[in-house]
């Protein structure tokens, strides 16, 4: 019997880590199968409430991950994500959500190896994470 797949979203931004993943994709690195990408303009754009909905609508895991500080293609659009993303990690156990399974992070166009390793790490936290509620 084969293992049930980690589902994981991954919101990343189009100018780098969408770049970075698609570098590792096209460079045939191997990544966790069940990471499904959701390119948003900037980590800034993404929404504290479309993470929530992804846990709503099952996901076992959710990624944020943008522009490294300085590389925003829109100034401080991370800066902000960053800020936001934090106060929603922090709120997650009230909402009886373990915070393991939500991750902000930050990968640029040119580390797709980086991309591979991020996510393989974070789809390993995620799984522990459910086997452990
Ligand atoms: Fe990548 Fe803003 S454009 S985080």
């Amino acid at each position: 019997m084969t293992e049930p797949t980690t589902r994981i979203i991954g919101f990343l931004c189009n100018w780098c880590s969408y770049a970075g993943a698609d570098m590792a994709g096209m460079s045939r690195m191997r990544q966790p199968a069940g990471v499904r990408i959701i390119r948003v303009p900037c980590s800034g754009r993404v929404d504290p409430l479309l993470v929530l909905r992804a846990f709503q609508e099952g996901a076992d895991g959710v990624l944020v991950s943008g522009c490294h500080p300085g590389d925003c293609h829109y100034g401080s659009g991370n800066y902000f994500a960053r800020r936001r993303l934090e106060l929603l990690k922090r709120m997650l156990p009230a909402l009886g959500i373990n915070p393991e399974r939500f991750h902000y992070t930050r990968v640029s166009a040119t580390e797709g190896a980086r991309w591979a390793e991020v996510v393989s790490a974070i789809t390993e936290r995620v799984k522990n994470a459910n086997d452990n509620d």
